[in-house]
């Protein structure tokens, strides 16, 4: 592992003899006891300059008791919301007078794989689509339902549904043809030091993943886990959820959930995942 800068934050680390450094271990996380899970993987060819050469699952910074609560869907919280999104996805809802299943038949087959390769270009809209984005476009237009708020609990319910059926297949998204300018953006905002603090998400998660913040584990802030649910609010959270929750760390202010900003961040933090498996809906603290 490589640090390319010791920061504030390490300095105070080196400091006091009592935090140590903790790199993220070596465990294997074994889904139910069948899927090997791909937790660690080359870097993608787009990273080099980084000079991270592994791109880590933020399971290996968690610990054990964590780690194996996502390891057991008996024992994963999230897998309650994906109960939930089973109600949602059979509900009939809206003028249209349709379900997700009215036209998607059962989420196993439909949805698998589609977690991978999202946010994906929509080649009839013309735009970049998130999952949530993509949601909404079936509620609104082809349901003629309300569209769920873009970082709800129905939404984040609604996402861990289609995730599960990606579990364990590698994140593939494309960074090229049209979406490239997005993703170039999506890279700006990554490296833009925010805040009185004037830190960017690379301070933390590329320069110092590996490193303690107070009593929390630095890692590379992937977001191959999502949605995740996290002990510290118990419920779901989505990513552009805890973008913003990061985002504030740094006493800056934060974009939108569902902004273009937020959008294009999180098409190049994806790509950044680029090899690791899909892990939704992952545990984290
Ligand atoms: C009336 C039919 C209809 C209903 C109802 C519907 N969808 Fe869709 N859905 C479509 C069509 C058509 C597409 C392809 C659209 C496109 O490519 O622009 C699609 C695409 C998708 C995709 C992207 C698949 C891919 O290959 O990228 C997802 C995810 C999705 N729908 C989820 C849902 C969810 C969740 C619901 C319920 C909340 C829902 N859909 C309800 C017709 C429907
Ligand atoms: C002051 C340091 C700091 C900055 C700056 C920061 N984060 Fe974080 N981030 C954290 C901490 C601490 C956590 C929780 C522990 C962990 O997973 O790294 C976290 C967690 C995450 C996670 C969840 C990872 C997982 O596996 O669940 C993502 C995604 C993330 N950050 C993305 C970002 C993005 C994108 C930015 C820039 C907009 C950013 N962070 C800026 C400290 C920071």
């Amino acid at each position: 592992m490589k640090f390319k800068a010791l920061t504030a934050v390490a300095a105070l680390m080196v400091a006091m003899p009592a935090i140590t450094l903790a790199d993220p271990d070596d465990d294997t996380l074994v889904l139910n006891g069948e899927t090997e899970m791909v937790t660690k993987a080359a870097a993608p060819a787009h990273m080099e300059e980084t000079g991270i050469d592994t791109v880590m699952s933020g399971w290996h910074f968690r610990n054990d008791d964590t780690q194996a609560m996502q390891a057991d869907d008996f024992d994963n919280p999230g897998m309650l919301a994906v109960e939930s999104a089973i109600e949602a996805w059979n509900t009939v809802e809206g003028e249209a007078g349709k379900s997700c299943a009215s036209c998607h038949g059962a989420a196993e087959d439909s949805m698998k794989g589609i977690r991978a390769v999202y946010p994906k270009w929509n080649e009839t809209a013309g735009e970049l689509r998130t999952l949530a984005m993509q949601v909404n476009d079936c509620r609104t237009n082809q349901m003629k339902a309300e569209p769920y708020k873009y970082d709800s609990g129905p939404m984040a319910a609604m996402e861990a549904l289609i995730s599960v059926q990606s579990r364990g297949m590698p994140v593939n998204v494309a960074i090229d043809g049209p979406v490239q300018a997005i993703w170039e953006k999506g890279k700006e905002l990554y490296y833009t030091r925010t805040g009185i603090l004037e830190l960017s998400c690379a301070s933390c998660h590329e320069e110092n993943y590996g490193n303690m913040i107070r009593a929390d584990h630095l890692s590379q802030g992937q977001i191959n886990g999502f949605p995740t649910y996290r002990l510290k609010n118990a419920k779901l959270n989505t990513v552009h959820g805890r973008f913003k929750g990061c985002v504030r760390d740094t006493r800056a202010e934060t974009y939108k959930p569902g902004s273009e900003e937020f959008i294009a961040l999180e098409l190049y933090v994806a790509s950044r995942g680029n090899g690791l498996s899909v892990e939704g809906p992952s545990v984290r603290n």
